[in-house]
């Protein structure tokens, strides 16, 4: 839909009140359009609210805490052993858009590294940034924001490259720092720790082909399932298989037009759906969570982080069986078989890793394979995630954002407040109304409230939302509401990186068929609208 037609349906209504002689004599209409210009109508019960814990141990949670995932990263997938064999530089980091903790850093590495970011960065000038040695070192040092390394073998010191082992934390994939020391354009940064703005030039598939055992992360790549006839569902013509190889798997991951840089696969479904990693500041003004909004607690999220995305070999219990069949049929009985045939092909023993405080029903919210990681934890997280103030907004053209605003306020209300520091709406917008051209094919039909597995071909936005979609809690197919903030930062628009820059989102060159098809037509309204988005904040 258009500005136009979008203005034409808000405005009629007060028109025709207008003309009957109504608006100005009753209170309840003016009323009723104002609210309907800044906003859409919140309930009044949050269906989505979550318990908050200690917000101070909550921090330690979000950048430390792996609930023994070291396991996984360093036993399962074999991260550590792969960046040593690649000699891994804290360049190549940088370039990978790692974030580096300045203040884990000692004295004497932190000024040599201040030294060496002055030269022209070649291994004469620069010898510790192009050394896999002060790589190991950083990680030792906990440096390398959310690569968690741990004393695993207590022997009072930890070194990485004599048994000490290494996990991921939440802030690996969710923080910045403050490029205080260092900025690399397109890439990482060193500075002062920022939790919760997203890393966007972070290559996770980069990351995942340099592991000896990238087929650990078997469960999160796009594969070719016999339950689907071999069909496919991602980016890559083809999918891979158990029989894949190694190489095949490197080669998957660390082709950025299949594995995107700043996106991560959070679906351990068979698609191939990465997704743009997303903001994780001021959680109480967001929810439900994931672009498709399937979970409606922070903490539940958190927990299915911890129990099966962070720990894959979770889906090889009992309550991961039940998960998996209840969300892919035989599809997903393949995927669990599959992976436990590859786990001991690759030798990988012990599984799964992840320290678990309580078991729930599998298939619920509160613990999707039946898991769940220390509750008092996830709420401390809940308290430090809201915590989290959003970036400041850019410093635009006034004028402009104040032009953009009203354009704002007319066309895109329906769905988005005018005032960031309000709580997102909980709906889930239809695939229909984001995406009208979504014409899905149905590939499986499930028992209720799931909604059939299906999708469209030819496009990769509905891409994750085949089989993992908040039909799960009787909703909708469709994407939860964003927060539009921090967006001067963002390099790429859209869950899945479809759009390149706001003015292109706006643009109704993109067609009336497209994702988010919201336009303004004019393009002196258009900039306008750009200087008032990038403006937004939530102060
Ligand atoms: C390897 C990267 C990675 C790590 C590590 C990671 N996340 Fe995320 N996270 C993502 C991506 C990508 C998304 C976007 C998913 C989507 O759009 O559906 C996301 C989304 C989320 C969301 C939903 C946000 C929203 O507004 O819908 C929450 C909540 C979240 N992550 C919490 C966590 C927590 C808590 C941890 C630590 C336990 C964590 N994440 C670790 C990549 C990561
Ligand atoms: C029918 C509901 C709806 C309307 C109307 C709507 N939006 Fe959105 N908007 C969404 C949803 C849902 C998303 C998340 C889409 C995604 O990530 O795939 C979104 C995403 C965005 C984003 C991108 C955020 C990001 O981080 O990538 C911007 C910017 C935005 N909208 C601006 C606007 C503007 C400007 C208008 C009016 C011209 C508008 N929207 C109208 C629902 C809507």
């Amino acid at each position: 839909m258009n500005t136009a037609s979008r203005f034409a349906l808000i405005v009629a209504p007060v028109v025709l009140a207008l003309m009957a002689g109504h608006l100005l004599s009753t209170p309840i209409a003016l009323q009723a359009v104002e609210r309907a210009s800044d906003g859409p109508v919140l309930p009044k019960v949050d269906p989505n609210k979550h318990e908050v814990g200690d917000r101070r141990a909550g921090k330690n949670v979000f950048r430390m805490e792996t609930f023994g995932n070291e396991g996984f990263w360093t036993d399962a997938v074999r991260l550590p052993a792969g960046i040593l064999a690649a000699k891994f530089t804290p360049l190549d980091a940088l370039r990978a858009g790692y974030q580096i903790n300045v203040d884990a850093i000692d004295h004497a590495m932190r000024t040599a590294i201040a030294a060496e970011l002055k030269t022209d960065l070649s291994p004469a000038r620069a010898p510790h940034l192009n050394d896999v040695s002060t790589t190991v070192a950083l990680i030792n040092a906990n440096a390398i924001i959310g690569v968690v390394a741990r004393d695993s073998n207590a022997d009072g010191r930890i070194d990485i490259a004599s048994g000490d082992k290494v996990g991921v934390s939440c802030a690996f994939c969710h923080a910045i720092t403050d490029g205080s020391v260092f900025s690399m354009p397109k890439g990482g940064s060193i500075g002062k720790e920022v939790d919760g703005p997203t890393p966007h030039f972070l290559n996770l598939g980069a990351t995942f082909a340099i592991a000896d055992n990238t087929r650990a992360l078997f469960p999160i790549a796009q594969l070719a399932l016999t339950a689907n006839d071999g069909k496919t569902i991602g980016r890559a013509p083809k999918g891979l298989t158990s029989h894949s190889t190694e190489a095949e798997f490197d080669a998957y991951f660390s082709n950025p037009d299949y594995y995107p840089i700043g996106m991560f696969d959070d679906a351990f479904d068979g698609n191939g759906a990465p997704m743009h990693i997303t903001p994780m500041f001021r959680t109480d003004l967001s929810a439900p969570w994931g672009s498709e909004g399937t979970i409606s607690k922070l903490d539940n999220f958190s927990n299915l982080v911890y129990t099966s995305l962070l720990d894959l070999t979770g889906i090889t219990t009992p309550g991961g069986r039940i998960f998996l069949h209840k969300l892919g049929g035989a599809a997903g009985d393949e995927i669990v078989d599959d992976y436990v045939k590859i786990l001991a092909e690759t030798h990988v023993t012990g599984y799964p890793y992840a320290t678990i405080a309580t078991k729930t029903t599998a298939g619920t919210e509160e613990g999707p394979i039946g898991l769940r990681v220390d509750n008092n934890k996830l709420l401390a997280l809940n308290a430090y995630l809201n915590s989290l103030p959003a970036p400041a907004g850019a410093t635009v053209d006034q004028a402009a954002a104040k032009r953009g605003k009203e354009t704002f306020r007319a066309s895109c209300t329906e769905c988005h407040h005018v005032d960031q520091r309000k709580k997102v709406g909980p709906t889930i917008v239809p695939m229909k109304t984001i995406f009208p051209g979504d014409r899905p094919v149905i590939l499986a039909q499930r028992d209720p409230p799931l909604n059939p597995v299906q999708n469209t071909v030819d496009n990769i936005f509905d891409d994750k939302m085949a089989v993992v979609n908040a039909s799960l809690r009787g909703l909708d197919r469709g994407i939860a509401m964003p927060l539009l903030l921090d967006l001067a930062r963002k390099p790429v628009f859209l869950h899945d990186n479809s759009v390149p820059d706001l003015d292109t989102l706006l643009n109704p060159s993109r067609g009336a068929s497209s994702p988010h098809p919201f336009y303004v037509t004019d393009a002196g309204a258009r900039a306008d609208m750009v200087a008032f988005l990038k403006g937004l904040s939530a102060k």
